[in-house]
């Protein structure tokens, strides 16, 4: 395929549903191979057929950023599937337990562990795991999606905040440690999206939808297709300048 990611190997992690799934189908039909990488591997492997059947390369890898073994073992199996690796997007997250992080005095702490487990621990597992395959290329890009919570102020979900701001440092870390040896580092962070999984399953209240289009100054809520936009750019030729960032995108909801 032709594109401005033309032959580009790119690591999705977290891309079996929602914005990395957009990303892989984004990265792919402008020129990428992908490897899609979850801990849902039956719905990994669907995106990559998916892919496939557009005329794109695309191989699916199980991951579960959680363990150190897995995830070294993925990206060897990711590097010999691409045959390298150009950029890698680290884009999970467990958002199983995001509704019972409630505030610091009732907290859980099992709910806390798990966040900063998955949430901030796991992308610093993928970021070890990818360093050494991009510096061997004498470039490459990373991506990580935190979240406007990072940054906002909430009076709940501070294991998600706490992470996500977390995230933010880890990058910027990355950024300014290995900018000279060709790497960038950069963060998406979105507003609230309404992804396809969340509209199938029918479980977001209207009233918290309309609470969103009300706080946003746009004409409509967030895509995955929005956040996959920025993700391209920044793996892409056109972002090698662009290092230690954190973009939001979100409709304007957050001005920081
Ligand atoms: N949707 C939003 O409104 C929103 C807003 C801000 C930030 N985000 C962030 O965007 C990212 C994607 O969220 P989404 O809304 O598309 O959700 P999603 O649940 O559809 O995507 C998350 C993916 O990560 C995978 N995953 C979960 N735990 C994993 C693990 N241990 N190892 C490997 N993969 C694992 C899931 O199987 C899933 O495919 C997350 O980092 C989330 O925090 C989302």
């Amino acid at each position: 395929m032709q594109g401005r990611l033309k032959d580009k190997a790119i690591m999705v992690i977290g891309s079996g549903s929602g914005i990395g799934a957009a990303t892989v189908k984004q990265l792919a039909s402008e020129g990428a191979r992908v490897c899609v990488a979850d801990i849902n591997l039956e719905a990994a492997q669907s995106v990559a057929d998916e892919v496939r059947d557009s005329g794109g390369e695309a191989h699916a890898v199980y991951i579960d950023i959680a363990e150190e073994d897995v995830v070294n073992r993925a990206f060897s199996e990711a590097v010999t599937a691409l045959g390298g690796l150009d950029g890698v997007h680290v884009n999970a997250a467990d958002l199983r337990v995001i509704f019972e992080d409630s505030d610091a005095l009732a907290e859980d702490l099992a709910v806390f562990d798990r966040t900063l487990q998955v949430n901030l621990r796991g992308h610093l597992l993928c970021t070890r795991a990818a360093l050494p395959h991009l510096l061997s290329r004498g470039q490459g890009a990373i991506v990580y999606t935190s979240s406007g919570a990072a940054d906002s102020g909430d009076s709940t979900r501070p294991a998600y905040a706490a992470a996500k701001s977390g995230l933010n440092a880890l990058m910027r870390h990355v950024a300014a440690r290995w900018g000279r040896e060709g790497i960038t580092a950069n963060c998406v962070a979105p507003g609230f999206v309404y992804t396809p999984e969340m509209q199938a399953s029918g479980q977001v209240p209207q009233e918290l939808l309309d609470g969103f289009q009300a706080h946003t100054p746009s004409t409509r809520l967030g895509r995955v297709e929005d956040i996959a936009a920025m993700v391209c750019l920044l793996l892409s030729e056109e972002a090698r300048w662009i290092n230690g960032q954190v973009y939001n995108v979100n409709g304007g909801a957050l001005m920081p």
